[in-house]
């Protein structure tokens, strides 16, 4: 596995990343997709909404960006969405108390982020902490720090919104409309792709801790009597590694971990299932993530059970997706505030409920970060530059193009082979510029799975020499069968030759 520090130069040097606003001298907490980035972030986003939502039948929405202050009441988010502070006397920096504590090494078995401000402001006075960056000894009392990112609508003041801290009030709040639209029926899934924003105190990792983020989020509400899932049966004995609070994981069939408590209910197991599914289809090996029932006093304030998804990295152990059961908190507060009925009617039981919930939701530039983590591969015997092992369906174009020399209508032909894949619904590129072995590596280098070049033999033949990114292995295609040859590989997963 790369280094952090190594791996983030490579995916700046590659357009993957690009700092934001980089000619200002960027801030912390906000990254850019290059080209090459932006097409992986789309295809994992891609394959999120295919699996995840269009094979299960849920819907898929967007909804605003900016709530008023009402919303972020009712969801708890006002109150509770802060992160205890401190900041130095001296040189006014400030800083996650908890995370100060963190690191002292004799605290190390304390569970700083579940701490009240008062209590870490006496630990942070019984350790003697010192202010990371003047290093004087910090004496203020640490507070909360509300981490929604505020705003004025409209020109006059006195309208407050917030930029949404989670795609999932969107969804709560547009419920009773979708649900009316659709037949009335639990139980139904919504999912909403999109950014979030928390104004961190410390944003740092790179992707791991931004100030302004991609979400994927299901909400799938159900009866909460009936928290049986129609598919359960399927994947009952399928196994998760599963850790309990700060244990190791270890290997679980999915049926004895509901029946034991240790997943709340069928519905969430299948959902945890699905995410399993998911990071293997990206590439990320099944010794490298697990899933961890997180302690009662960490989850956050709608939830009555969370299980995280977690992956090894160099970075260490990071979150990357969390699944909650976040019951009717959200839904019965918006009842509450607007005053609607949120319920629905169930025509079996022929009561009126406000159905649970359990929720999904995924870190999509964590997991990007995740995935360039495992798929990068160093240089070796074989292929003398480093390259990204990325599955063809994230990878960042499907093939590039290549005449063997821009000249003796080679390049024409290129082009033609192009527009034809294009057509044909793939990415592709076309290069012209370097020796054909420098094109191969630079594909490798960000992963491209397929190279097709276009030789003298090409004229006379009507094929194309295919090149398999993992092995170098090369194989002549027809151009006429070329397209669904290559749709054939990226379903498989193929490259090798
Ligand atoms: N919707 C859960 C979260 O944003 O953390």
């Amino acid at each position: 596995m790369a280094d952090a520090e190594q791996l983030m130069q490579i995916a700046i040097r590659r357009a993957i990343l690009i700092p934001s606003a980089e000619i200002y001298g960027s801030q912390a907490g906000f990254y850019d997709y290059g080209p090459v980035g932006c097409a992986i972030k789309r295809n994992i986003e891609n394959l999120w909404r295919a699996e995840m939502l269009q094979k299960e039948g849920f819907h898929e929405i967007e909804t605003s960006l900016l709530l008023p202050e009402i919303v972020l009441k009712a969801s708890g988010h006002l109150e509770n969405f802060a992160d205890p502070l401190i900041s130095c006397q001296s040189c006014k920096q400030k800083f996650r108390a908890d995370h100060l504590l963190e690191k002292h090494p004799e605290a190390k078995n304390i569970k700083a982020a579940s701490l009240a401000p008062e209590k870490l402001s006496e630990l942070i006075a019984k350790y003697e902490l010192a202010c990371p960056n003047c290093k004087t000894k910090l004496s203020s009392q640490v507070g909360w720090f509300n981490l929604m990112f505020k705003t004025n609508i409209g020109p006059l003041e006195g309208n407050p919104g917030y930029i949404r801290p989670e795609t999932a009030q969107g969804i709560f709040i547009d419920f009773p409309r979708i649900i009316r639209n659709f037949g009335g029926k639990l139980p139904i899934g919504i999912g909403q792709i999109g950014k979030s924003a928390r104004n961190e105190i410390s944003p740092r990792q790179g992707l791991v801790r931004m100030r302004e983020f991609t979400q994927m989020e299901l909400e799938y509400f159900f009866h909460p009597k009936q928290q049986e899932h129609p598919k359960f049966a399927s994947i009952a004995d399928e196994t998760l590694r599963l850790a309990e609070e700060s244990g190791s994981p270890s290997e679980v069939k999915i049926k004895d971990a509901v029946e034991k408590g240790l997943i709340p209910n069928q519905i969430m197991a299948y959902l945890l299932w699905k995410q399993k599914q998911f990071y293997l289809m990206l590439g990320i090996p099944q010794d490298k993530f697990f899933f961890r029932k997180i302690p009662k006093e960490e989850t956050p304030h709608y939830s009555l059970g969370n299980i995280d998804l977690e992956v090894e990295t160099s970075y260490g152990i990071i979150e990357t997706a969390g699944t909650a059961y976040r019951t009717d908190y959200d839904l019965s507060s918006h009842m509450r505030l607007s005053g609607q009925d949120l319920s629905v009617f169930d025509e079996q039981t022929k009561e009126k409920v406000v159905p649970h919930v359990v929720e999904p939701s995924m870190g999509v530039d964590r997991t990007f970060w995740c995935v360039l983590e495992h798929c990068f591969r160093e240089k070796s015997p074989s292929k003398e530059w480093e390259w990204f092992d990325f599955p063809p369906k994230i990878a960042p174009y499907h093939a590039w193009v290549f005449p063997l020399m821009k000249k003796d209508g080679l390049d024409a032909k290129a082009r033609e082979v192009e527009e034809k894949l294009r057509a044909a619904g793939l990415s592709v590129y076309y290069q012209e510029s370097g020796s054909i072995g420098r094109r191969y590596a630079r594909a490798d280098e960000i992963g491209v799975p397929y190279c097709i070049t276009i030789d003298y033999e090409s004229l006379e033949q009507e094929d194309v020499t295919v090149r398999f990114r993992n092995d170098a292995k090369q194989i002549r295609v027809k151009i006429a069968q070329l397209a669904e040859e290559l749709k054939s590989f990226i379903s498989q997963n193929k490259v090798t030759g």
